[in-house]
């Protein structure tokens, strides 16, 4: 191949620029040039009024500076209409019609999915896993989730400070819509005394049982890590729990917020709780020095396998060694969560 393109798409992950920036150098060093294209599969799609807003020439220099940033210089979006065969066949010729010949999609099974649609209509393209979310089931690790991890661990261990210091149960949101893996790791990480994931059942009675049992036996603060998604698993009949306690009159039904779950776990459990929702405080921030070595790392292979006319893989890492997978293997999403770090976290809280 002469020339690829690269993208990044899906929610941002710190780690994505080292990728971008693998990409870019990789390519050149094979005589490969690198087209990088702006705002994911929207890019491709070419629509802005000025080309040079949808995808730029790739230079060294393009990529100077990047590899320790947070984000994506090339900017990120969801594109819902990738989903139409029309759409993606448009992509492809206007990939044609600037002598790509190959591409290196960076982002999660969403942009998996645009990745193995591309390489079906003959566009050889590889996938490079980047979400904080951890939720690919082919790879240990995506790019990302190890900086948004650290980020968790900071912010929860200065709440615990607060939380000690007030004798109060502290409830944190961390992001995973669907998947618990940001704050399973969280939990462990931070000697957390519960974890609510969207994988398992959970209720609100449990819970605030949980935080009476751990003040009788002395703890001066109990820090419970909520993942986002955890709200689809929970099994309480909030209705009737509301109506039961006056202080839980304002508590909404159709879109309950962290602050209300907090307020159920207080009025049951008869101990102050505070909610505090991270939020996208852990998308951004610098990449750690793991995601950056592992982005160079995947998106030099991604090059390597389009430079020998390799597509229609997704990279990742197993047992710190660079596999590659069919992308439509890649774009799985891990089931289930892992119960052994479960029960440590029980057994050492
Ligand atoms: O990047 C993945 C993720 O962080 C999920 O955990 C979260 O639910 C989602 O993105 C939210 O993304 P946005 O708010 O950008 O749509």
């Amino acid at each position: 191949m002469k020339r690829i393109g690269v993208l990044t798409s899906g929610g941002d992950a710190p780690g994505m620029n080292a990728a971008i920036r693998a990409v870019v150098r990789a390519g050149l060093k094979n005589d490969i040039s690198v087209i990088g294209f702006k705002r994911g599969y929207n890019g491709v799609l070419m629509r802005s009024a000025d080309q040079g807003d949808d995808f730029s020439l790739m230079t060294a220099r393009s990529v100077s500076d990047k590899v320790h940033r947070g984000g994506t210089f090339l900017m990120t979006a969801r594109c819902s209409e990738f989903l139409k065969e029309e759409v993606q066949r448009k992509a492809v010729e206007n990939l044609r019609s600037l002598g790509v010949e190959g591409m290196v999609c960076i982002g999660g099974n969403g942009t998996f999915a645009g990745a193995d649609a591309l390489n079906r209509l003959g566009m050889p393209t590889i996938g490079v896993p980047g979400t904080i979310d951890n939720d690919l089931m082919y790879t240990d690790s995506t790019i990302g989730f190890d900086t948004a991890l650290n980020t968790a661990c900071e912010c929860v261990n200065r709440i615990r400070e607060t939380s000690d210091s007030h004798e109060r149960a502290s409830m944190v949101t961390v992001m995973g819509r669907d998947c618990g893996d940001i704050a399973v790791h969280t939990a462990l990480a931070c000697g957390a005394e519960l974890v609510m994931i969207p994988e398992i059942p959970w209720s609100v009675e449990e819970v605030a049982d949980r935080v009476k049992w751990g003040v009788m036996r002395g703890k001066n603060s109990m820090i419970m890590i909520f993942a986002e998604g955890a709200v689809e698993s929970l099994t309480t009949d909030v209705e009737k729990l509301c109506a039961q306690h006056e202080c839980l009159r304002d508590v909404s039904l159709r879109h309950i917020t962290s602050s209300q779950i907090a307020m159920m776990i207080e009025a049951l459990a008869q101990h102050e709780t505070r909610a505090t929702v991270l939020g996208y405080i852990q998308r951004g921030g610098s990449p750690t020095s793991f995601d950056r070595i592992l982005a160079s790392r995947l998106g030099n292979r991604a090059v390597e396998l389009l430079r020998d006319d390799v597509g229609g893989r997704a990279v990742g890492i197993r047992d710190n060694h660079i596999v590659d997978v069919p992308i439509e293997e890649g774009k799985q999403s891990r089931k289930g969560a892992d119960q052994a770090l479960l029960d440590l976290i029980a057994t050492l809280s």
